[in-house]
């Protein structure tokens, strides 16, 4: 059975990736910091096959402690998905350097930190998956998302790059970029931004998280062995 660490899994598409994901037999470990119903729920369905896993991922000096737990615990990984991030806004003029702080802590420094450690099993297996997500924003800008931006565009950085490092190893990383998903980390965007934001894609809807789970599970089979270092984007054509 191959194993898998999503971040972020406690709600929203890190949640819907990790149902998917046991639907289609992966084990797989939750991470996130507060256990939701809807986890709980389907941990008590299938508790041989998900798990929780409770870490805060802006504690960054705790990281390799925490990925050392989750290998002796569960042994080596086939995949990591890093998934967990924050979405704070605000224009940058008037952003507290706190918020930035913790947006690059979280968004950057932990999915890197934790690739590092969990890679070594990895390397170790000789095969692997890396998917990191990112978002359109990456690439299309969106006033108020500066730093959100900059982070998001690091993971496709960090992507290619490691990709390079990895793949004869049998590893493969990738990107997800997905378009603006109806989540916790949106439900600020409401009324004629949202509608416009719709009608901005060719579909005239959007991407829905379970959608964009689906890339993430593509990425993480076997039939996705021959792509690496790429970006999928699943934004219901909004960037097209
Ligand atoms: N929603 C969108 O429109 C959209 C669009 C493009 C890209 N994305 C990207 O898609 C990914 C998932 O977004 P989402 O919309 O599902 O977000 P969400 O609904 O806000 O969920 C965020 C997840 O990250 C976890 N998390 C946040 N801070 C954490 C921390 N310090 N330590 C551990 N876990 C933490 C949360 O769990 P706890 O609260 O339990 O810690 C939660 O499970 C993110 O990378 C986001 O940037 C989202």
């Amino acid at each position: 059975m191959k194993t898998v660490v999503i971040t972020g899994a406690t709600r929203g598409l890190g949640l819907a990736t990790a149902l998917q994901a046991v639907t289609e037999g992966y084990r797989v470990i939750a991470v996130g910091r507060n256990l939701s119903n809807e986890l709980d729920q389907a941990i008590k369905q299938k508790p041989e096959l998900l798990s929780f896993e409770q870490f805060d991922l802006s504690n960054v000096e705790k990281i390799h402690e925490f990925a050392t737990y989750i290998s002796k615990k569960y042994g080596r990984l086939w995949g990591l998905v890093n998934n967990a991030a924050l979405g704070t806004d605000g224009v940058l003029a008037t952003l507290h350097e706190k918020d930035i702080g913790q947006l690059i802590r979280v968004n950057v420094e932990a999915p890197i930190l934790l690739s590092k450690y969990l890679l070594r099993p990895m390397l170790m297996n000789r095969a692997g998956r890396i998917i990191n997500i990112s978002s359109i924003i990456a690439t299309t800008g969106f006033s108020g998302l500066s730093v959100y931006g900059a982070t998001k565009a690091a993971m496709s950085g960090f992507t290619r790059s490691l990709s390079r490092e990895v793949g004869k190893a049998g590893i493969t990383v990738n990107t997800i970029a997905p378009g603006y998903m109806e989540t916790d980390m949106t439900s600020g965007l409401q009324g004629e931004k949202l509608e416009s934001i719709k009608r901005r894609s060719p579909l005239g809807h959007l991407a829905k998280a379970e959608d964009v789970a689906h890339a993430v599970t593509y990425l993480l089979s076997d039939k996705a062995s021959n792509i690496t270092g790429s970006t999928i984007t699943v934004d219901a054509g909004s960037t097209a």
